[in-house]
């Protein structure tokens, strides 16, 4: 089972101001870093340049062995060890789902569902962006998700956090999606008597504020896990003695070359956490590859990605 630190009334309220600050960020288009005010220049370039690269994927013939690879999903199976989990938790399994982006090939939904269909798992941590674009309307991703989400039901999930290419207004539909959605908040795992702590913030690559820097300071836990949509809070949650941070946002490059180099990454603040394990101090984090792409739908060098870890003490 599981319980959130605050009661729901205290949770509505703290969604309420969310929402307002957050609707007046995505309206003004005022976007926020940890480290400050984003410049929106560095992302209109990178659309005008997407535009050219896909007519020249189109006329090379690359792209839809690049769209056949998107649509192939690889499942990651990586165990964890952790002298401090608690006995209970020995052995817990937790399916990771990063970047969907549902929208971005018809019928994605079944793949994923094909794939998830052969794992066993204890919960679904979900870390950010469930549609292709970035602004407009997300009502046709509502029911492919909820269609998804009877697929990772447990007793202990699904929950889910919001990244840059999802609005405040998804918080809405949390029910009819079937996720639990953490917006800078806290909620305790429980097995057999004994607890661990999953924080989930909103997305500090676009909607940073510090809040999101307040929910990470949750104390008294033997073990915790952050979920965040990039890995911009690393050592924030690393110097609040996480134990596990889960992230994605930097599909891995997408397009990388062979030996994985990403041609283009949105991943500036250190190269070791644009695909896979990493490590600051105590901390173990994991950067997924992402299911889903964004941009053009296409990936080379770079598979996409369901990852399945196993916590183990
Ligand atoms: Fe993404």
């Amino acid at each position: 089972m599981y319980q959130f630190l605050d009661s729901d009334s205290t949770r509505k309220e703290k969604r309420l101001i969310w929402a307002v600050n957050r609707s007046i960020m995505e309206n003004i288009g005022f976007t926020l870093k940890k480290s400050g005010k984003k410049s929106k220049s560095h992302w209109d370039l990178f659309r005008r340049l997407l535009g050219i690269f896909r007519i020249l994927l189109k006329i090379t013939g690359f792209y839809k062995k690049g769209y056949g690879n998107a649509k192939t999903i690889k499942i990651n199976e990586l165990t964890l060890n952790f002298p401090n989990l608690p006995d209970a938790f020995n052995g817990f399994r937790i399916l990771h789902l990063s970047d969907l982006h549902i929208d971005s090939i018809p019928g994605f939904a079944a793949l994923i569902i094909q794939k998830i269909n052969q794992l066993k798992f204890d919960t679904c941590l979900l870390t950010g962006d469930y549609r292709r674009d970035i602004n407009g309307s997300f009502s046709h991703i509502l029911k492919p998700l909820h269609i998804l989400s009877k697929y990772i039901q447990t007793p202990y999930g699904p929950f889910a956090v919001l990244g840059n290419h999802d609005t405040y207004l998804m918080a809405q539909y949390e029910k009819q999606s079937g996720m639990e959605l953490l917006i800078n908040e806290s909620v305790e795992i429980i097995k057999d008597g004994e607890k661990i702590l999953i924080t989930g913030t909103d997305d500090p690559f676009n909607f940073y504020t510090e809040t999101a820097l307040l929910s990470l300071e949750t104390k008294g836990y033997d073990f915790k896990i952050a979920m965040v949509h990039t890995p911009e809070m690393a050592k924030v949650a690393s110097k609040n003695k996480y134990d596990l941070y889960l992230c994605g946002h930097t599909h891995g490059g997408q397009i990388c070359l062979k030996d994985g180099t990403p041609l283009i990454s949105h991943q500036f603040e250190g190269k070791q956490f644009n695909h896979g394990k990493w490590n600051i101090g105590n901390m173990t984090g994991y950067t997924s590859s992402g299911v889903g792409v964004s941009g053009i739908p296409i990936r080379f060098n770079c598979p996409a990605e369901i990852t399945l870890l196993t916590l183990t003490k």
